[in-house]
């Protein structure tokens, strides 16, 4: 298959592009400077000068390839127009999609994220099944969006595009994560001398290695349904508090419980805090058993242990 990578320089693009080729594919990857050009041939891909701003290029891009994964995302509109005008052009994006590819029953396959509004209060792990919904003002931002994209992803089945949504989770993790979350909180603890969890830190966080999340888009773009979504996360979740655990251990640190009343104050986890307190229990059990995606890289705990996020000196 001739497939459209969009952010295959980023962090999980980098391991989808080689994961692609090694399954036999032609890919080429979308590239709006010379050193994003030169990062995608370096991966193998051809590459295609474009951004995904600019939708009529994209278009014609989709419109060339056999299928899309799309991992790029307008996070340069966040400061000029915040989270709203990151949702609104990223709706966009997949609806230029939609045009494209319309009546083609061609596969579009998009990063999106777990989490939705009422999935706390699900009272079990959340499923591929349990929908994405839009969210009020007062959820978590980044999530907002994703949910916002999500449903028009899904919904382009019904325009006859075999398109789904990959689920990330909070951590991907990977010997190559310099911007993600761990990197942050290890950054964070380093200033502080000690790594916070949110109050008893049983709060469950899901994560999936880089090179199984690849393996995952993979299997959605060669036989994934139409109009699904699918869970990128290798178990129902981990405490937070293990996170917090194995971190200072790594690090020499003590793991602190911080109170959910501190936790909101400016101090510790700053803009985090919204993010530390998210529970998402879930599960990857559709996605297993329809894709025969099967996360074989090691745990987020073991990839902690490894070493690779504590480099000396
Ligand atoms: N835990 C997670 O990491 C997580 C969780 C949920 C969802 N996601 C989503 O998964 C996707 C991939 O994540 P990631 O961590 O790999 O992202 P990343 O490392 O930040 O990479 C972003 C990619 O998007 C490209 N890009 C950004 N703006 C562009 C534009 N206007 N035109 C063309 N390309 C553009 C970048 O290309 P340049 O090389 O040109 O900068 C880069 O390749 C993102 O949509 C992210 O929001 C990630």
């Amino acid at each position: 298959m001739h497939v459209l990578v969009t952010g295959g320089t980023g962090h999980i693009g980098s391991y989808v592009i080689p994961e692609l080729i090694a399954a036999g594919h032609e890919v080429t990857g979308l590239a709006r400077s010379d050193e994003s050009a030169a990062a995608v041939s370096a991966l193998g891909a051809k590459v295609r000068r474009g951004d995904v701003s600019e939708l009529d290029g994209l278009k014609a891009a989709a419109a060339e390839s056999d299928g899309v994964i799309h991992l790029a995302h307008r996070q340069d509109l966040l400061l000029s127009g915040g989270i709203d005008a990151v949702a609104a052009a990223e709706v966009q994006i997949m609806l230029a999609y939609g045009e494209a590819l319309a009546g083609t029953g061609k596969p579009l396959v998009a990063a999106g994220s777990m989490g939705s509004p009422g999935w706390e209060n699900l009272g079990r792990p959340a499923t591929e099944e349990d929908p994405a919904l839009p969210g009020g003002d007062k959820y978590k931002g980044t999530l907002r969006v994703r949910n916002v994209v999500e449903i028009a992803v899904v919904g382009l089945a019904d325009r006859g595009v075999r398109s789904s949504i990959v689920r990330i989770p909070p951590i991907a993790h990977s010997d190559t994560d310099k911007a993600g979350f761990l990197p942050l909180l290890i950054g964070l603890a380093k200033e502080k001398g000690a790594i916070g969890y949110p109050g008893d830190g049983a709060n469950l966080w899901p994560a999936v290695h880089c090179r199984d999340l690849a393996s995952l888009f993979r299997l959605a773009l060669e036989k994934g349904p139409a109009g699904k979504s699918w869970h990128g996360i290798e178990g129902e979740g981990i405490r937070f508090r293990e996170i917090a655990e194995a971190i200072g251990s790594r690090l020499g640190l003590p793991a602190v419980s911080i109170p959910a009343d501190v936790l909101m104050l400016p101090g510790y986890f700053g803009f985090l805090a919204n993010l530390v307190t998210l529970d998402l229990p879930a599960s990857n059990l559709i996605t297993r058993q329809t894709l025969g995606w099967r996360p074989a890289q090691p745990s987020l705990l073991t990839d902690l242990h490894n070493g690779h996020y504590f480099p000396a000196g």
